[in-house]
């Protein structure tokens, strides 16, 4: 399989995984709100009775494992060597390197090892046999994460673009779009995050950014200050949003 220029061996009992729907959350650049919907929305589904797999594949920075209170955290690996995902609430299955690597410890990998050690977070996991799709958490800037992800999940890998209504984080997305354009990478929806933070100005650039996306469905997911308390708490809140945005990459209750 090819997952840009490197080559990575897949063992074939392992492909099966890459026959699963994955749903990649992704941005421009930094801080729009990614790890925040990525987590609300794996904590929706599963509260709905669907099997998640979230991957947290920010792995120079990983926060998945913040948002569920199991920080510093270790993964156990089973009889077949598989690493045992953290189950934060029922159906929930979370890979972050963040339960792998203590907190504070630099993790300076090449490009090559990125790469590597994204395939492995499927193939060397030990996800239930019926898991329903996967979701992964992207890092700012992910070229080599979003072409790893649609190399071996071909036509099952859509995206969910989020950003806010700031020109600078709308400017970001806009080439976060156009690279998913440019790669085949199916742009299930956007969010506009933290909406009415920038006002009708903000609107406007999210606006122009839906049409360069080829309007897709907007969610807009409001700014909310209770965010500070509980990474997870957005899903309850405005469940109808997480609804229409779990419409929007497909899923069917
Ligand atoms: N709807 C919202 N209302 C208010 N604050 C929010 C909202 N969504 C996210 N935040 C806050 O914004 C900050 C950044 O969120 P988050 O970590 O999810 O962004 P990110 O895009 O994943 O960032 P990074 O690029 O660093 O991975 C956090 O402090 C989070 O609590
Ligand atoms: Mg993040």
């Amino acid at each position: 399989m090819y997952g840009g220029n490197a080559v990575t061996m897949i063992p074939r009992w392992a492909k099966r995984i890459f026959k699963r729907r994955c749903i990649s959350v992704g941005s421009g650049k930094g801080g729009p709100g990614k790890t925040t919907i990525a987590a609300n929305l794996a904590a929706y589904l599963a509260e709905h009775g669907l099997k998640i797999g979230l991957v947290d594949a920010d792995i120079h920075t990983p926060n998945v494992d913040c948002f569920f209170g199991i920080e510093g955290e270790r993964m156990d690996v089973n009889e077949d060597m598989l690493i045992v995902p953290k189950e934060p609430a029922k159906g929930l299955y979370v890979m972050s390197v963040g339960n792998i690597i203590p907190s504070g410890v630099p993790i300076l990998w090449s490009e090559e090892k990125v790469r590597d050690f994204l395939i492995k977070a499927f193939t060397s996991v030990d996800w239930p046999k019926k898991l329903d799709l996967y979701i992964v958490d992207l890092p700012p800037a992910s070229v080599i994460e979003l072409r790893t992800l649609n190399a071996n999940f071909r036509k099952r890998h859509s995206t969910v673009l989020v950003t806010t209504g700031h020109k600078a984080s709308v400017a970001d997305c806009k080439r976060m779009a156009g690279l998913c354009l440019t790669e085949g990478v199916k742009i299930s929806a956007i969010v506009d995050n933290m909406h009415g933070r920038f006002g009708s100005q903000g609107e406007k650039n999210v606006e122009s950014l839906l049409k360069e996306a080829g309007n897709p469905p907007l969610i807009r997911v409001p700014d909310d200050p209770g965010m500070c308390v509980d990474g997870c708490y957005l899903y309850k809140k405005y469940e109808h949003k997480f609804l229409k945005l779990a419409e929007a990459v497909g899923v069917v209750f």
